[in-house]
């Protein structure tokens, strides 16, 4: 049965129903939640974007409607008219628990077979079926919350950017390659054979002859391409908040940054963050948490013990040393006999996927030291390391020796592991830290070559220029990363805006002249009329959205997201497409490579 709505308009919305409404007659159209047949009295739970209102029918009051009633099942969709009365039996539970509609009128819009998953939050059906049927999946109230304040957030940020003169501006989705290091997203040009557009991995280089331009204040929230190894927060497509400035230096993009991320969580979450942001050099991050995206919710900072052990006779230690290595470790204070040998192999096991070669440890307890390694170190050296690392009883020390890299890598997702398996990390903190000063370079060993750690544009730090042809490794960036909660939220960094200083970051980047202006030549050639001084930053947007929310899976936030294996399995995308479409865009399948 299907029917008409007729001359009936819905006058509110379910989950506005108070008790001030009582003893007006509503129409309200929504999905039937549940229904309980009592013999004489129906009750439905019917559901719209707004919450859950109870509807009662009565067979005294009307046999027709009551038997029409009884045809309605989970998630038909109904139009019902009725009276607005208090409940007998109030719902503390919900908004609308103290009233409930006497149904003098129904309607069935539509029927609904049995839902293949529940549409209730704690409905723990895997994630695949979650993704086939997100249709389903976003009619729970989470999936519509998350939604909704991802709406909220791109508001509240449109509206603090107006307010400070920036101007949307929208840029091209078929365009050239992007210098952000993913791969790209190649579409094949159908009227120009064998030429392809890259989707954009951001609108980076856009943004900077909208400078170039004389737009000033530019920002865009818009969709980048990114055909990377897909993690927990990376999706192959995905949402920045994107923006650039003109004549501005580090601290004009920081300040502006700061007063958007402050409005952004006092009037979603009500928080007032702390202003200034806490900044911390790339150096000091590295020195003190072995990553450049710090969660500062926890303690356990890295400790260099390289000079009270570097003439041991543990070997492990001292030929680390010796060879140009270093040795470090954290103090898991107070949590010691939380690990037992087992655990502590299975965090050796984890180190080791981060290249560490073993763990070493030393627990201190009630009964002193135990450590597999104490009988190789003299007392003096344990004592060394006792002070150094303050340790105490009930502590555990867990050190790594090796390339700094490595000891780095190591320890720097170590200590998050530990945090998370302790469990001990409030997620009702908020810790935002601004990461600062970057290298510029980053050596590659696969290329043998520096190549740039932001992106080429990025310009050095003023007093550092000089050591750009001579010692690059020491150059640092204009570059800054906001980390909240460990996460990396956005980056970004102010760009060179001086064709020779470009043109000597070319060649520290080993580009030829040739190569530079075959690939960025658009740019280049623009920033010849007149460039003023200019940076930004971009945001992660679904990133941003998840501390909102405290999703911790991306997928949450984003209404149709891909897997992990970068597929969308509501529609099956991407799919095979037909010969002559191949065809058409002059493509022969090779699918042996
Ligand atoms: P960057 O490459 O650091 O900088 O990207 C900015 C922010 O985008 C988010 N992000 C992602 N989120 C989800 N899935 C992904 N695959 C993904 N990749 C990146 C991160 C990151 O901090 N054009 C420069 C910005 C600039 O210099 O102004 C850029 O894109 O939160
Ligand atoms: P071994 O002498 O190799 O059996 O190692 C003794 C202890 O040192 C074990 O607990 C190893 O996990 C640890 N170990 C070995 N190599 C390293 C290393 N590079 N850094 C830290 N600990 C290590």
């Amino acid at each position: 049965m299907r029917e008409k709505m007729g001359t009936l308009r819905r006058t509110h919305m379910c989950g506005n129903l108070r008790p001030s409404h009582i003893g007006e007659e509503v129409v309200l159209m929504g999905w039937v939640q549940r229904e309980r047949n009592l013999g004489s009295l129906i009750f439905l739970d019917l559901r719209d974007t707004t919450g859950i209102c109870q509807i009662v029918f009565d067979s005294t009051v009307s046999e027709e409607i009551f038997k029409k009633a009884e045809k309605v099942r989970s998630e038909y969709v109904l139009a019902v008219k009725g009276l607005v009365r208090k409940r007998e039996s109030i719902n503390k539970d919900i908004p609308t628990g103290e009233v409930e509609v006497l149904a003098g009128e129904l309607k069935i819009l539509d029927q609904a077979e049995t839902p293949p998953i529940y549409i209730k939050d704690d409905d723990n059906v895997s994630e695949d079926m979650r993704l086939k049927y997100r249709y389903l999946d976003l009619r729970k109230p989470s999936m519509q919350n998350n939604l909704k304040m991802r709406h909220r957030a791109a508001k509240v940020v449109r509206d603090f950017l107006d307010e400070n003169n920036f101007i949307e501006v929208e840029t091209p989705m078929l365009t050239k390659t992007t210098p952000e290091g993913a791969r790209d997203y190649l579409v094949p040009s159908r009227v120009n054979p064998g030429h392809f557009y890259a989707l954009p991995q951001s609108p980076q280089l856009m943004k900077q002859l909208l400078m170039v331009a004389g737009m000033d204040r530019y920002y865009q929230i818009v969709k980048c391409f990114r055909d990377e190894d897909l993690r927990a927060n990376r999706q192959p497509e995905f949402t920045q908040i994107d923006i650039e400035m003109s004549f501005v230096d580090v601290e004009d993009v920081l300040e502006i940054n700061e007063k958007m991320l402050y409005r952004l969580f006092k009037e979603l979450k009500g928080i007032e963050i702390e202003l200034p942001i806490k900044r911390m050099t790339y150096k000091e991050a590295m020195e003190r948490f072995g990553v450049d995206k710090p969660d500062l919710r926890f303690g356990f900072e890295l400790v260099d013990i390289t000079e009270v052990v570097k003439n041991s006779k543990f070997k492990v230690f001292s030929g680390t040393v010796e060879a140009g290595g270093q040795v470090r470790g954290i103090n898991v204070k107070g949590y010691g006999d939380k690990f037992s040998r087992k655990d502590i192999s299975n965090l050796e096991d984890y180190v080791k996927t981060f290249g560490a070669k073993g763990l070493a440890w030393i627990k201190i307890s009630e009964e002193g030291i135990t450590s597999p390694i104490a009988k190789f170190l003299s007392e003096e050296e344990i004592n060394g390391i006792l002070e150094k690392m303050e340790a105490e009883k009930g502590d555990l020390l867990l050190f790594v020796a090796d390339k700094l890299k490595v000891v780095y890598d190591s320890l720097g997702n170590l200590r998050n592991e530990v945090a998370r398996r302790l469990d001990i990390i409030d997620n009702s903190k908020l810790e935002l830290v601004w990461i600062t000063e970057f290298p510029l370079f980053e050596y590659d060993e696969d290329e043998g070559r520096y190549v740039a750690k932001h992106h080429p544009f990025t310009h050095p730090v003023d007093e550092d220029i000089e050591l750009l042809d001579t010692e690059p490794e020491k150059v640092r960036a204009k570059a800054y990363d906001i980390v909240i909660n460990g996460d990396e939220i956005g980056g970004g960094s102010i760009r060179i805006n001086n064709p020779e200083l470009q043109e000597r970051m070319f060649k520290a980047l080993g580009f030829s002249k040739e190569e530079a202006w075959d690939k960025f030549g658009f740019l280049l050639e623009a920033f010849k009329y007149g460039t003023p001084p200019h940076g930004g930053i971009a945001y992660g947007f679904d990133r941003l959205v998840m501390l909102l929310t405290g999703s911790f899976n991306i997928r949450d936030v984003i209404a149709f997201p891909k897997t992990q294996s970068a597929t969308c399995l509501l529609t099956g995308a991407p799919s095979k497409v037909d010969e002559n479409q191949l065809k058409e865009v002059h493509i022969k399948l090779d699918l042996e490579n």
